[in-house]
């Protein structure tokens, strides 16, 4: 294998710990060097892996052996620290969602732009095997001419297990931009853009209490809808209806389901790599699992950096994560206006993945 992509993370919280370990798998990846507020939380996610270097920010973005700034900030800092990187020269690679705001993303993705730069986004998990499958199903006509899917995740809230949760109840929070883009990537990469939506939305609490950690019992403040429905009409005219709710116990309804004139899929988890691909066909009993057949294979968040290696865009990448966005935006602003929204952004679908183990690709 040639090259090699030199990778710096910024923000060193819950979720750093999947890259790390991803990072370790890839050998394609070298982790460089760590960044973040609290000092002893980069030391800590360093600690394992000896020559990966404890910085702060800025001496992170001047590092030029860095090429690609990693960040996995909270939501109100993904802009900021996208455009420290994005002026330093180096690609970046954020967390979801792209930018706390439509605005702040577009500022990120037209200054990458001028700086000739590559953005890319989470989530990767649409790379792996079981959106990448159903994307095959779909794209092979094994339901026919899709016509509709619908998408529900339902969940009492993160800040049950999440020790520091007020970002999910601030702007860039919210079941919608917080899981949204899980749910709204891969519906894009399955069934293409979409051009407009309706939506209602509630907020039910106006707090939510901690629940682990050194902050449990302390209260935190609700400034964003926790339960949000909607209905998509994608550019091809496919109708996804969508529920994305920190309100709710649980649910049974599956994750996603894909419908077409010939046949129905249900769609695995789309926080997850992998997952089942469950087939019904018109005129046949039942539901049968489908090969896998796309995808990378037993992969981890970040697997979606190797992309860096070799396109022009990642897959997982900003455009993609921007119309993501604009549609979640759109969405909120159909439910507070009680009207349908015309969603102003496309992109194209991106490039499928053919099956094989990440480690292996160049
Ligand atoms: N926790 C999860 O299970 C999970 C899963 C998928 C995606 N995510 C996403 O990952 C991102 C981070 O989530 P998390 O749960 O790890 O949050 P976290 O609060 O546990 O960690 C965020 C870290 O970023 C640091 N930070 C914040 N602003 C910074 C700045 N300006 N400069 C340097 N460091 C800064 C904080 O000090 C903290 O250590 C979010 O966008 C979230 O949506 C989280």
């Amino acid at each position: 294998m040639g090259e090699s992509l030199n990778v710096g993370i910024v923000g060193c919280g819950a979720i750093s710990g999947q890259y790390l370990r991803t990072i370790e798998r890839l050998p394609q990846v070298r982790l460089v060097a760590v960044a973040d507020l609290d000092r002893e939380r980069a030391r800590e996610a360093a600690r394992p892996y000896p020559g990966v270097e404890v910085m702060d920010v800025a001496a992170l973005m001047a590092d030029a052996r860095v090429q690609v700034v990693l960040n996995l900030t909270v939501p109100a800092a993904h802009a900021g620290i996208a455009l420290l990187a994005v002026e330093a020269g180096k690609d970046v690679y954020c967390e979801k969602p792209l930018a706390a705001t439509g605005a702040d993303a577009r500022r990120v993705l037209a200054a990458a732009r001028a700086a000739g730069v590559r953005v890319g986004c989470a989530p990767d998990t649409v790379l792996g095997t079981g959106i990448q499958t159903a994307r095959a199903a779909i794209d092979d006509g094994l339901i026919g001419r899709p016509v509709a899917a619908t998408a529900t995740m339902m969940t009492p809230g993160h800040e049950r297990w999440h020790p520091d949760p007020g970002f999910y109840y601030a702007p860039g929070g919210g079941p919608l931009l917080d899981m949204g883009p899980y749910y709204l990537s891969s519906l894009v990469t399955m069934l293409g853009p979409v051009g407009t939506v309706v939506g209602a939305a509630a907020r039910t609490r106006a707090t939510r209490v901690i629940g682990s950690g050194p902050r449990q019992g302390e209260e935190v403040p609700v400034t964003v809808d926790t339960h949000v429905t909607g209905v998509l009409v994608h550019e091809s005219g496919v109708l996804s209806t969508l529920v994305m709710s920190f309100d709710g116990v649980a649910t049974r309804a599956p994750h996603i389901e894909v419908h077409g004139e010939r046949g129905s899929l249900v769609v695995p988890d789309p926080n997850r790599f992998d997952g089942p691909v469950l087939l019904s066909r018109l005129g046949e009993e039942g539901a049968r699992e489908l090969p896998v057949s796309a995808g990378h294979a037993d992969a981890g968040r970040g697997v979606g950096l190797i992309d860096f290696l070799s396109a022009p865009e990642p897959r997982a990448g900003g455009t993609l994560a921007y119309h993501v966005l604009d549609v979640m935006e759109s969405l909120l602003a159909a439910a507070h206006a009680g009207r349908a929204v015309d969603v102003e952004s496309t992109c194209e679908r991106p490039a499928p993945v053919a099956l094989g183990d990440p480690a292996a690709r160049a």
